[in-house]
């Protein structure tokens, strides 16, 4: 049967409804289509799963009990149902959250072992508490899953200088990895796995404006999206090369265009769920649980994952100058706080 999900139906944000009409529509679909698995690179660790794939499905068998996973977003949409899949295959989950509050909710919703910790991504000294109280667990993190984000708010906004979009998607994200890492690369096997975007292609010409991070040279909420997106897959991609002579991995990937709270924006927006180039929450899920879980992933590292497959993605997000500037540049920024 034929069901039309309204972004109001999913919106929580009041403000929201206010600020969407400034904004011009975003083309989900075309420029978001499947990209087939990596052409010639060996050993490409393809899977059987496909866009349908839900994320219970590609996690159906396993036993998680012993690992720990931290898991940023996880009171909404992706991030709420890879927490709760893990959790309901054994892994105790570090639901991490803008406060508190919505933090334990989302924690008290799954099933399974989960322990709630703020995280509010533009909050740096808060990113290095968080660090601090995951350092107290005294345990391994063998799953961090950086899922939270925010996508194309119609004016400019700005944290510590830096352009919102820019500043949460991946500035926050690179610092609370910076403070984990030890306890990522002391697991048996540690998995970073960076929720990008197939919009990162909406990046802008030169891949990341370098000169332009606080968005007061020009700003465009789809642009500025992109950027941070392929600052994702970027990230994901210097890291990879970082732990090279480590036992940990790190991997970035495309979820698939899915109606959750990302479209805070766009309240207008409708996904008719017939159509095929749209994914549920569960199905959107899918990706990060099987990248951060599977066995066949073991050593894999430095791919960009679309529907549980390796993708190729733009070659921005292939350049390892930019990759490396853009790390030696985010750490300059967050320099008092690694
Ligand atoms: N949905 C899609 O179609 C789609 C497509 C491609 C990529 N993605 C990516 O998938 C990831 C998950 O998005 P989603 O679709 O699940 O969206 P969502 O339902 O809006 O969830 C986003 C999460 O990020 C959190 N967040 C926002 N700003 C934050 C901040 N400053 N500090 C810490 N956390 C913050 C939100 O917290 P609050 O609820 O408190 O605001 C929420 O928990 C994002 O990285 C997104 O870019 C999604």
């Amino acid at each position: 049967m034929s069901k039309t999900i309204s972004r109001r139906s999913v919106l929580q944000s009041g403000i929201a409804a206010t600020l969407a009409s400034a904004l011009p529509p975003i083309a989900f679909a075309d420029d978001l289509d499947y990209i087939p698995a990596v052409p010639g690179r060996p050993n490409s660790p393809t899977s059987d799963f496909v866009k349908t794939s839900t994320a219970e499905e590609v996690t159906a068998g396993m036993d998680l009990s012993g690992m720990t996973a931290l898991v940023t977003g996880c009171n909404s949409g992706l991030g709420l149902e890879t927490m709760r899949v893990l959790a309901l295959r054994g892994a105790h989950v570090i639901g991490a959250a803008r406060t508190l509050t919505k933090a334990e909710n989302a924690c008290a919703s799954v099933d399974g072992k989960t322990t709630p910790l703020v995280v509010e991504l533009t909050d740096w000294p808060g990113i290095v508490d968080a660090g601090n109280q995951v350092a107290e667990m005294g345990v391994p993190i063998d799953m961090l899953i950086l899922n939270a984000g925010i996508m194309a708010l119609p004016d400019l906004h700005q944290a510590h200088g830096i352009e919102l979009q820019f500043a949460v998607n991946h500035l926050g994200h690179f610092l609370l990895e910076n403070r984990l890492h030890d306890q990522v690369v002391a697991a048996k096997a540690g998995r970073v796995v960076v929720v990008s975007s197939g919009a990162h292609r909406w990046a802008p010409a030169e891949g990341i404006q370098f000169d332009n991070l606080s968005g007061d040279k020009g700003y465009d909420p789809r642009q500025a999206y992109g950027q941070s997106k392929v600052a994702n897959g970027l990230f994901s991609r210097e890291l990879a090369r970082r732990l090279a002579d480590t036992s940990a991995t790190s991997n970035s990937l495309h979820p698939g265009v899915i109606p959750t709270n990302l479209s805070r924006y766009q309240p207008d927006r409708e996904y008719d769920m017939s159509n095929p180039r749209f994914k549920t929450i569960p199905q959107g899920a899918a990706t990060q649980c099987y990248v951060a879980t599977s066995p066949i992933l073991d050593g894999v590292t430095g791919y960009y994952f679309d529907n549980c497959n390796p993708a190729v993605p733009s070659e921005h997000m292939q350049d390892d100058q930019i990759a490396a500037k853009l790390w030696e540049v985010s750490a300059e920024l967050v320099a008092d706080y690694l």
